[in-house]
């Protein structure tokens, strides 16, 4: 299953919805500590906001890579800047050999169909002694108003049957323990992590918005669904997300969304152990 039409359908929206991924992004950032000559790889980079906030942080080369044609489209939207380039791929299948000093995920690992193999190749893509950092939404309260849009379609007798077609995409790390896990799979030795939960106070529109960055690419994705979705279900699942967000809100019309996520770093270390083959 790829979920990258989901991706391409909110890339022009998507920077102004998710302005919280970039503050994490920023955060993870200050964990790699980027030199001013490294060379950084951007995986699953989206409309490119961590591949130029890199950029900021130092002169060396900068790769971005994205399945989603829009996002991609979107990051190269931006003026250009020196040795930033954005290529359209699947992290799963690249190709990289020792060429970049760090590699960063943000936001992006959870919806990876095989993050072990994409850890694999980001390892490969690493000089020795580079570094990784990783962002992903983590603990089984991750996003409770995202969780609680989905709880309620599948609650909702008119679009139960439809949840019950439902495959989701998202591997959401229930601990830091299980993340540390996968990273030691593709041979990072962890140096650090820890779990931190931001809190938005957002009008409605704005929570919908974030409900779509954290599930939308998902839920209201056809190829998500056995046999798809139609137009009308796909309206229905939409009418309830703003129903579950409107009822969420106080007295003022503010919602408090919480959005707590796992932060890792590790290192490519000099004794390279075997990785299983690329396929
Ligand atoms: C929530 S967005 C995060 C974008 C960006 N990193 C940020 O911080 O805003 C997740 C991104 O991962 C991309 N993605 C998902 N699976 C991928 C894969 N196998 N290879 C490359 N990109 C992938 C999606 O297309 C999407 O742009």
């Amino acid at each position: 299953m790829t979920i990258r039409n989901g991706f391409s359908d909110m890339a022009d929206g998507y920077d102004a919805l998710a302005t919280a991924e970039a503050a994490a992004g920023e955060r993870l950032l200050d964990l790699v500590a980027i030199g001013p000559r490294d060379f950084v790889l951007d995986v699953g980079c989206g409309t490119g906001a961590m591949t130029f906030a890199a950029r900021r942080r130092c002169q060396g080369k900068i790769v971005g890579i994205d399945i989603s044609s829009g996002m991609i489209r979107r990051a190269r939207w931006h003026p250009q800047q020196p040795d930033v380039s954005f290529v359209l791929g699947d992290a799963a299948a690249m190709q990289y050999e020792r060429n970049f000093n760090v590699v960063i995920l943000n936001s992006s690992l959870h919806w990876m169909a095989d993050p072990v193999m994409v850890l694999e190749r980001c390892f490969n893509a690493l000089r020795r002694g580079g570094w990784m950092g990783v962002q992903v939404p983590a603990t089984g309260a991750w996003c409770p108003l995202a969780q609680a849009v989905m709880k309620a379609a599948r609650q909702e007798a008119a679009l139960a049957p439809i949840m019950d077609r439902f495959r989701d995409p998202m591997t959401i790390m229930p601990d830091l323990d299980a993340l540390e896990q996968t990273l030691d799979r593709a041979v990072i030795d962890v140096y650090g992590g820890s779990i931190e939960t931001d809190t938005l106070d957002l009008s409605v529109g704005q929570a919908l918005g974030v409900v779509d960055v954290q599930v939308g690419a998902a839920l209201f994705n056809p190829v998500c669904y056995d046999k798809g979705l139609s137009e009308d279900d796909h309206a229905r699942l939409r009418a309830l997300a703003t129903e579950v967000v409107a009822d969420a809100a106080d007295a003022a019309g503010r919602v408090r969304v919480t959005i707590t996520r796992a932060f890792m770093h590790g290192s490519k270390q000099w004794n390279e152990r075997r990785l299983t083959p690329a396929g």
